[in-house]
């Protein structure tokens, strides 16, 4: 098993040195958005000191910049598994899916169905609502309440011949249950659906192989993967070519350009690339004899995924330890290949707002509320009283620093 070096891991991250009242930040906010390592800064700063331009142009720093953007692309089909022409990029996932669902709506008539989740970001529901205004009939799969995982029977129950979508999260960046999604992705195949993967919260946690799942499509943030504010969709080739997006004349109609609307954050991809760079890197530090980005990437993914399991183990048992503390989500050990460090936790007597404030005074950053899985919190019941509190570990984080927030959670707890 390859292992990760995290202290130098920490070491890349200029941001984890801070302080907050005199204590060391410690950042569990990761599903709200990663910190980014200096080489990202790097790359966004130095695309704008030397490459700073419009595309196309027939000059030095504007072909820079298409060199730049080409080596964006190629860098995300490396982490996704696919071609460079099949990574479409945006200002964020929820942008891009409601581009995609408009185009995919040009396609849809009366009665067609799409399949959505409760255990889903509303970034992967509303833009599937939305086409309820042409007509489309949106079906919504329950989850197990007990271990909030997708209710996998629900699904089977509500696909049929209908429909003409399949929207999954990967992963929920509430409760971090992990979906069967390519059982899912099969599921909408037999019926001739598409199906649409959320993997914004998945892709900091683990490999994403779009030809594996054979998904037609999958959105990610690479802010959340230590990655600067910026949005990428997967789509298969043949897709990408005959929808039609909505787009301006004289914009390129060869894909991915027909897809990518305006001018894009050049200075953002510059950084995405310095970001899978990063994560290939963390993969060559464990396995130097990697023979490629994409086998360095796999390789990192392995060693974040030993590591990251053995803090959440830790994480979990200490939490269920603590007086008065209602646990979300999965809590068996011998099921944890099925969720990411999310936890999602409620205490009796302090609202989660009451919770994130105590720790954020100790320098401990969490996050209240419903962080826009809302249609988990009102089915969980705790909408309308403050959600829950999402504690979310990634692979900078420490043992150490779970310590600090589970006596600090028991120290609130008990008061
Ligand atoms: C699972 C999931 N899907 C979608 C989104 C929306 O992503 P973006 O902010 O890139 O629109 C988020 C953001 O928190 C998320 O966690």
């Amino acid at each position: 098993m390859s292992t990760l070096d995290v202290a130098w891991c920490r070491a890349q991250f200029p941001a984890l040195a801070q302080k907050v009242n005199g204590h060391p930040a410690v950042f569990l906010d990761g599903p709200g958005g990663t910190q980014v390592p200096q080489s990202v800064i790097n790359a966004m700063c130095d695309y704008l000191v030397r490459s700073n331009a419009n595309t196309h142009g027939a000059f030095a720093t504007s072909q820079r910049s298409d060199e730049i953007l080409a080596e964006a692309h190629a860098a995300m089909a490396d982490l996704l598994g696919c071609n460079a022409d099949e990574v479409v990029f945006g200002p964020n996932m929820t942008t891009l899916t409601f581009a995609l669902s408009r185009a995919i709506g040009r396609e849809l008539h009366n009665g067609d169905e799409v399949v959505i989740t409760r255990l889903d970001h509303d970034a992967n529901v509303a833009p599937w609502r939305a086409l309820e205004e042409r007509g489309a009939v949106v079906r919504s799969v329950d989850i197990s309440a007990e271990d909030c995982t997708l209710d996998m029977e629900d699904v089977r129950r509500k696909i049929n011949e209908r429909t003409k979508v399949v929207a999954v999260g990967y992963a929920s960046n509430a409760v971090g249950t992990i979906n069967d999604v390519a059982e899912v992705v099969r599921l909408a195949h037999s019926v001739g659906a598409r199906a649409f993967v959320d993997a914004v919260h998945y892709a900091p946690h683990g490999p994403i192989d779009v030809r594996a799942l054979d998904c037609d499509f999958l959105a990610c943030s690479p802010y959340k993967f230590f990655g600067p504010h910026a949005g990428a969709l997967y789509g298969k080739r043949e897709h990408l070519t005959r929808l039609r997006p909505y787009k301006v004349r004289p914009a390129s109609d060869e894909i991915p350009d027909r897809w990518e609307t305006g001018t894009q954050n050049h200075e953002g991809l510059a950084g995405v690339r310095a970001a899978v760079d990063y994560i290939a890197e963390v993969g060559r530090r464990a396995v130097p004899s990697a023979a490629n980005r994409r086998a360095a990437l796999l390789a990192a993914y392995d060693a974040i995924r030993a590591y990251e399991r053995r803090l959440v183990e830790k994480l979990i048992s200490g939490l269920l330890e603590i007086p008065g503390l209602t646990f979300y989500g999965i809590r068996d050990p011998k099921r944890f290949d099925r969720r990411t460090p999310t936890v999602a936790i409620r205490l009796a007597n302090h609202t989660p707002k009451e919770i994130a404030t105590f720790l954020g005074e100790r320098g401990i950053f969490t996050w209240d509320g419903n962080y826009y899985a809302i249609n988990l919190t009102e089915r969980l019941g705790v909408e309308s009283s403050g959600g829950m509190l999402r504690i979310g570990l990634v692979h900078y984080n420490t043992a150490e620093e779970v310590d600090r927030l589970l006596t600090a959670l028991d120290a609130l707890a008990r008061r």
